[in-house]
């Protein structure tokens, strides 16, 4: 039996610096009619298709596909489109040893996240048989790295491969220029096999969809339409991949169904995302905790973190406000960082991301004969105690100095658990963003750069 994902503001009730359970009731009923602007009206809305100016772009769809997917699962089997994922990436898997997904932001940061969740830390490092016959994961598409390519190219020498490609638009010039690189590789490879070992997930009617139709893919995948890229992980964009590296896109699916579920049924002091929204939007608005510290407790989560702040910089940093989010990774970060969240300004929210669970075989510390580090008086005990108490030590040394902690705990970092992750994440981002009046859909800001570098080279 999964267990929920939990959220804990004890450490954010402080006299002087943090904020009230007051503060937090009076809240209770603005986040709850966020949440339902979300999971009643923009679905109406949507379906309507009489979207008011003022709510466009309004890509709400990413909160509906998990149950979406899994409805169409059970009830069209083999021609669902969780059926033909599963089948695209059994055939990925029969037919190659690597796979490049070429993508960039919510293209490829999702995809990330679950590989390192989910799958073993030096996943690429095992032999195939060790990966349970699945192929080694690249990204790329997501830089314009000559050497990284370059680097790329040689590690997929003499293997058997293949590529995803993913771009909602189909015009992003990192993952297009890269894809024809890729490409001309393949082909010159794989003559006669393109059509087999290139993957497309894309909206429809772009630059990529007609390439695809160009080149005949076998299969090619939708970006749901009204499902915004950075919201895109639990739609083919994340899906494909994840499947492809052997996780149970299933579970991935029902973590995240099952979050839906606690969002729509429960009141706000008892439903994460709300609690976790309500706290940090009351921390920046009456506390200037406008930097959003997402402090992971697991290198398997570093990834994770780093698809939050895309997910939070691209959707509230808006208009002039919005959080800046900030990745982590405890303990390594407390070398470099803690002392100035336990020092320096006051403009830090820290939110702890941890799961107590490990996957392997428990390590204690071993007795020495010399003890000539002294590290006996530890002898026996497991590396995870060490941790918490790290966790619990560094909780502890901020409350000291009132400086407020948000705990999210995960059951484990598996597909599960990830999916929760994800749908909360996301869902929080909407919320938080109807609460400070700030469309999170769309992201005009990112098109100027493309504008001038397109400009600068002189294309249309
Ligand atoms: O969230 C977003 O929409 C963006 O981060 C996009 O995912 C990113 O810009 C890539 O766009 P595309 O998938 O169209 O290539």
């Amino acid at each position: 039996m999964n267990q929920p994902l939990s959220v804990d503001l004890s450490g954010c009730w402080l006299d002087g610096h943090g904020i009230t359970q007051a503060q937090f009731s009076q809240l209770a009923e603005r986040l709850e009619n966020a949440r339902d602007e979300t999971t009643v009206t923009d679905v109406q809305l949507m379906q309507s298709g009489q979207i008011p100016v003022e709510k466009q772009p309004l890509d709400g769809r990413f909160y509906q596909l998990p149950e979406l997917l899994l409805e169409g699962y059970r009830e069209a089997g083999s021609s669902s489109e969780l059926a033909r994922i599963l089948s695209a990436a059994r055939q990925l898997q029969d037919s190659s040893e690597a796979v490049v997904v070429l993508g960039i932001g919510g293209s490829y940061m999702g995809a990330k996240a679950i590989l390192e969740g989910c799958c073993e830390p030096y996943f690429n490092e095992l032999s195939q048989q060790e990966r349970g016959g699945r192929p080694r994961i690249y990204f790329e598409g997501n830089s314009l790295d000559n050497d990284a390519i370059q680097a790329l190219f040689a590690r997929l020498s003499g293997a058997r491969w293949s590529v995803v490609v993913i771009s909602k638009s189909g015009g992003t010039l990192e993952t297009s220029v890269a894809f024809r690189l890729f490409l001309e590789s393949l082909e010159t490879q794989f003559p006669g096999e393109v059509c087999q070992r290139v993957v497309p997930v894309t909206g429809a009617e772009g630059k990529l969809d007609s390439l695809a139709q160009d080149l005949n893919c076998e299969s090619v995948f939708r970006v749901p339409e009204g499902v915004g890229g950075r919201f895109s992980v639990l739609s083919a964009v994340g899906l494909l991949p994840a499947a492809c590296m052997g996780v149970d896109i299933i579970q991935l699916l029902k973590g995240a169904a099952a979050m839906n579920e606690t969002f729509r049924k429960m009141p706000a002091d008892q439903n994460p995302v709300l609690q976790y929204v309500g706290a940090a939007h009351l921390l920046e608005t009456t506390r200037g905790m406008d930097i959003r510290v997402l402090s992971v407790w697991s290198k398997m989560l570093e990834s994770a973190g780093l698809w939050y702040d895309q997910l939070l910089a691209e959707s509230l940093g808006k208009a002039g406000i919005g959080a800046t989010p900030v990745t982590a990774v405890n303990t390594r970060d407390l070398h470099s960082r803690a002392q100035q969240h336990r020092e320096g300004r006051r403009n830090k929210l820290i939110v702890n991301v941890m799961t107590r669970s490990i996957r392997t075989d428990r390590l204690s510390v071993p007795e020495r004969y010399d003890d000539q580090d002294e590290l006996n008086q530890l002898a026996g005990r497991p590396v995870t105690d060490l941790l918490m108490a790290a966790y619990e030590g560094t909780n502890l040394a901020l409350r000291e100095v009132g400086r407020p902690v948000i705990n999210i705990e995960l059951e484990s970092t598996d597909a599960f658990s990830l999916g929760q992750y994800f749908q909360m994440m996301m869902l929080a981002t909407v919320v938080e963003g109807r609460l400070l009046g700030i469309n999170p859909y769309g992201q005009p800001g990112v098109e100027a750069y493309k504008k001038n570098m397109r400009s600068l080279l002189g294309i249309v």
